[in-house]
């Protein structure tokens, strides 16, 4: 049995209780891993005033993959006053993880608000995660009376998120609608320039990959087509900024962020989390959905070589929720606690 070297950060607020819960249900799906824990997130801010040591960061370079919880906490903000617990810049940024992976599917058991069957939405955003408008972390300018942060995209970081959305779409089965493989590029090139050499270059790229659909579609459009008409879509993708924006919109098309878990992926490196924030407010109540969590521990393991164990997982999530035993409800928690819901899940493995 291969053992796995993997980094964990457990995170702020709900993210240890998730990370322990996913690890649970990892060991219950007979993944042999060797866990180095790394500290890191808002309370590691606070304490230190850095959000990850160097050491921790070393750690998450070595390791084959990541699983890392949410971070943040209220209040721990930098002299600037922007969040001091946050990872995205060092970990996506610092370790060129370009493609936020972020799949985005109706599960049975779900109190989703559109009435739909599961599986009905199954598509993925592709989220550029180098560039953007994040680019600008850290970087804005500002004084008492403007601040500016820049866009910024580059020929080589779009060619390359554009590419791995079609190379993703080649691998999936098309969108639920209708069977269709498709690429969505959503942009705003009707107004900035950023957006327009965007879409230029997406379109370049689908040239090279005729046996994949490609369109496109405004981000103003494309908020309201997932919400209208999310079985049309398969892989989209999209500027950093644009894509955090959407993927929120889309967990809240399939019960709420707490199903959604994504990929940061580079060309050697990856980490793992939920879409969503740490939530102090349920920490430590056993209403925490840990399916986001356990969403992107499969991910990890599709990863790192374990596609029949990803495959269980998300069998044993789909099961534990299509029987009833674990129902998701209007507020995005399980209605019976974390607890059980993890304990449903590990019965189904
Ligand atoms: C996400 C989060 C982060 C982001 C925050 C916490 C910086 O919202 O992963 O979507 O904006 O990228
Ligand atoms: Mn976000």
């Amino acid at each position: 049995m291969t053992v796995h070297r993997v980094a964990v950060i457990e995170g702020d607020g709900i993210g240890p209780e998730l990370v322990a819960a996913a690890l649970t249900v990892l060991d219950a799906a007979g993944v042999a891993l060797d866990v180095t824990p790394v500290a890191a997130g808002a309370a590691h801010y606070a304490a230190t005033g850095s959000a990850i040591s160097d050491a921790g960061l070393a750690h998450c370079r070595d390791a084959g993959a990541v699983l890392k919880g949410p971070v943040g906490l209220p209040g721990v903000v930098r002299p600037d006053g922007t969040e001091g617990g946050l990872l995205g810049g060092v970990l996506r940024g610092g370790l060129d993880l370009f493609a936020n992976v972020r799949p985005v599917k109706l599960w049975p058991g779900v109190a989703a608000p559109l009435a739909l069957e599961p599986g009905a939405i199954d598509y993925v955003i592709v989220r550029e995660n180098t560039e953007g408008l994040y680019a600008s972390r850290g970087l804005g300018v500002a004084n008492a009376w403007a601040a500016s942060d820049t866009l910024l995209m580059t020929r080589p970081g779009v060619e390359r998120i554009v590419r791995f959305a079609f190379e993703l779409a080649r691998t999936r089965d098309g969108a639920p609608a209708d069977g269709v493989r498709r690429v969505t590029c959503v942009d705003k090139a009707n107004v900035l320039k950023s957006f327009a050499f965007f879409r230029a270059i997406f379109d370049e790229v689908a040239a090279g990959h005729p046996d994949v659909a490609a369109e496109h579609l405004h981000t103003d459009a494309a908020a309201q087509a997932l919400v209208m008409d999310p079985a049309h879509f398969d892989v989209l993708v999209m500027e950093n900024f644009v894509g955090d924006l959407l993927s929120d919109l889309g967990g809240a098309t399939v019960g709420g962020v707490g199903m959604c878990g994504s990929g940061n992926l580079g060309t050697r490196r990856a980490y793992f989390e939920p879409i969503h924030g740490s939530s102090p407010q349920l920490a430590g109540t056993d209403r925490a959905n840990p399916i986001s969590q356990i969403l992107a521990a499969a991910m990890l393991l599709d990863r790192v070589g374990e596609p029949d164990a990803a495959g269980a997982i998300r069998r044993a999530v789909w099961e534990a929720l299509a029987s009833g035993a674990v129902r998701i409800g209007r507020d995005g928690c399980p209605d019976r606690g974390t607890a059980r819901a993890v304990r449903d899940i590990v019965a189904r493995l």
